[in-house]
C-alpha cells in the first residue's frame, strides 16, 4: 500500500502550472466516441479516472492511448453498445458515456455508476434528459436505452453538471434542436462546448442556464487543450493559506476561482491575479482568521469540491467558521480525520462548525474521498510534525502526483510503500 509522508511547518514558496481539469477531460473523452476521425487532447492530466475512461473507450472498440499529457482517441472502430458493470463502477463519470453511446449506436446497456462516497448520487436527471430527447429508457438490472436523439426541451429540476453534459453529448450526435433549461453553469461545461464546436458541433449558451444544441453536424477529428483544474488550484491555494508562504499558480483562470479566493482573502491572505494566474501570500507569523459562513452552491457559488480543502486550512485559525454543504449529503468524511490532527470541528447534518485552533499536529489519517484527501494534505502541510496519509486510491483519481505538487512548492511530501 502506498502512503504519503508529509512533513508540515514549512512555508510554501514558488510557482507551479496547474494540471488540466479532471472534470473537463472526462466528458471530453466520452465525447470522442462521437467523432469520425482521431481526436488529440492536450493538457490531459495523468489520473486513474482518465485511465478508467480510456479503458471504457477501448472496450467500446476505439483505439485510445495516453503519452504524457497527450491523449489520442481514434473512434473509427467503435462498435460496442454495452459497458461492463466493473467499468461502470470504476468511476462516477462512466455515466457520461451513456449520451454519446446512444447517439452513436442508437442503443446503450449499462449499469449504475460507482463513486458513491459522497452519499447517494442518483442519475434520474440524466435519464429524464434522454427521455425528453425521444429516447426510450428501461431500468431493469441496469439501464437499457434505445432510440436516436431527435431534439427536444430538457428541463432539469437541479442544475446537475453531469446531466447537463450527458444531455449535450447525446444531443450533438442526434438530429433536431435541443434546449437544456436550468443547465449547470460550471466552467467545465463551457470547455465541453468549446471542444464540441472545435470538432464541428453547433452548441451555444454554455456558461448560462440555457444551452442549445443544433444536431445534425457530424463531429470531425481535431485537437483541443483542456482548461486548467480550478479545484486542484483551490487545493494548492488552501495549502499556502494553511502553511503560509507565497505561491503563484498559472494555467488556471482567476475568475473560476473567485469564490474560493474571496474566502481566503477574508481569512487574511493577500491575493493577486490576472486572467490566467493567481498568486497567494500569507505571513506564517500571522494566523488565519475565521470567515463568514461558507455555503457551497452550484457555479458561480462556492464549489462543493473546494469545501474540504478550505475547511482544512481554516481548522488552523484564530476564529470560528461555519460551513454549509448544500450539494451532497455525505461530504464531511474528512472531519474525523482532521480532528485526529487536533482540529476542533463538529458537524450536524449538512452543517460543520470549525473552531479554529492555533496549530494542527501530524497524525496517521486516511482519505475517504478525493477532495477529502486533498484536504488532509492541506492540513498536513500546515501542521506541526509528520502526517502519514493513506487512501491514495481516492487522491490519485483527481490529483496528478500531489506529492510532486507540494514538493515543487518547497513542501516535504514523499510517497512510500508500506
Ligand atoms: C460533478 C463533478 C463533481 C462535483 C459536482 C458538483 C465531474 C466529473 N464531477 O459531479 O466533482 O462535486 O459536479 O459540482 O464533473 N443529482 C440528482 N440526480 C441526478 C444527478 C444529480 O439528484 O440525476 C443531484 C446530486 O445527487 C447532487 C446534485 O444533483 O446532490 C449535483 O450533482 P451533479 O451536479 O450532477 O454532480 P456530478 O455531475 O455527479
Amino acid at each position: 500500500m502506498s502512503v504519503l509522508y508529509i512533513r508540515g511547518g514549512n512555508p510554501l514558496e514558488g510557482e507551479l502550472t496547474v494540471q488540466g481539469a479532471k472534470n473537463s477531460v472526462l466528458p471530453i473523452l466520452a465525447a470522442c466516441l462521437l467523432a469520425d476521425r482521431p481526436v488529440t487532447i492536450l493538457n490531459c492530466p495523468q489520473l486513474t479516472d482518465v485511465t478508467a475512461a480510456l479503458a471504457i473507450l477501448r472496450s467500446l472498440g476505439c483505439t485510445a492511448w495516453q503519452e504524457g499529457h497527450t491523449v489520442t482517441v481514434d473512434p473509427a472502430g467503435a462498435s460496442g453498445c454495452a459497458i461492463s458493470e466493473e467499468q461502470m463502477r470504476s468511476m462516477r463519470s462512466s455515466i457520461l458515456f451513456l449520451g454519446p453511446l446512444l447517439a452513436r449506436m442508437g442503443e446503450a446497456h449499462l449499469t449504475y455508476p460507482g463513486g458513491c462516497e459522497l452519499g447517494p448520487r442518483p442519475i434520474d436527471l440524466h435519464l429524464g434528459a434522454l427521455r425528453a430527447m425521444g429516447i426510450s429508457v428501461r431500468e431493469d438490472y441496469g439501464i437499457h436505452c434505445c432510440g436516436r436523439p431527435s431534439g427536444g426541451e430538457v428541463v432539469l429540476s437541479l442544475p446537475s453538471v453531469g446531466a447537463t453534459e450527458n444531455a449535450m453529448l447525446c444531443a450533438v450526435g442526434g438530429t433536431g434542436v435541443t434546449t437544456i433549461q436550468n443547465a449547470a453553469r460550471e466552467p467545465e461545461i463551457s470547455d465541453l462546448q468549446q471542444f464540441l464546436n472545435t470538432l464541428g458541433a453547433h452548441v451555444c449558451g454554455a456558461g448560462s442556464s440555457t444551452v442549445t444544441v443544433e444536431g445534425g453536424h457530424p463531429l470531425r477529428g481535431g485537437s483541443f487543450a483542456v482548461m486548467g483544474d480550478r479545484i486542484v488550484a483551490a487545493t494548492l491555494l488552501a495549502a499556502v493559506a494553511a502553511a503560509g508562504g507565497s505561491v503563484r499558480l498559472s494555467g488556471v483562470a482567476w475568475r473560476h476561482l473567485s469564490p474560493v479566493v474571496s474566502v481566503l482573502h477574508q481569512a487574511g491572505c493577500r491575493v493577486r491575479s490576472a486572467e490566467d494566474w493567481v498568486a497567494l501570500q500569507r505571513d506564517p507569523q500571522i494566523p488565519l482568521k475565521g470567515v463568514a459562513t461558507v455555503r457551497t452552491a452550484p457555479y458561480p457559488g462556492f464549489p462543493t469540491d473546494a469545501q474540504a480543502p478550505v475547511m482544512a486550512a481554516l481548522a488552523g485559525s484564530c476564529g470560528c467558521t461555519l460551513f454549509v454543504e448544500t450539494i451532497f449529503d455525505s461530504r464531511y468524511r474528512h472531519v474525523p480525520e482532521l480532528c485526529r490532527m487536533g482540529a476542533d470541528i463538529t458537524t450536524e447534518g449538512r452543517v460543520a462548525l470549525v473552531r479554529g485552533v492555533p496549530r494542527l499536529h501530524g497524525a496517521g489519517v486516511e482519505a475517504a474521498d478525493l477532495r477529502g484527501g486533498g484536504a488532509l494534505a492541506v492540513a498536513a502541510v500546515g501542521a506541526e510534525g509528520t502526517t502519514v496519509l493513506s487512501g491514495l486510491q481516492h487522491i490519485d483519481r483527481g490529483y496528478e502526483s500531489l506529492e510532486y505538487m507540494l514538493s515543487a512548492l518547497g513542501g516535504q511530501a514523499e510517497r512510500r510503500e508500506r
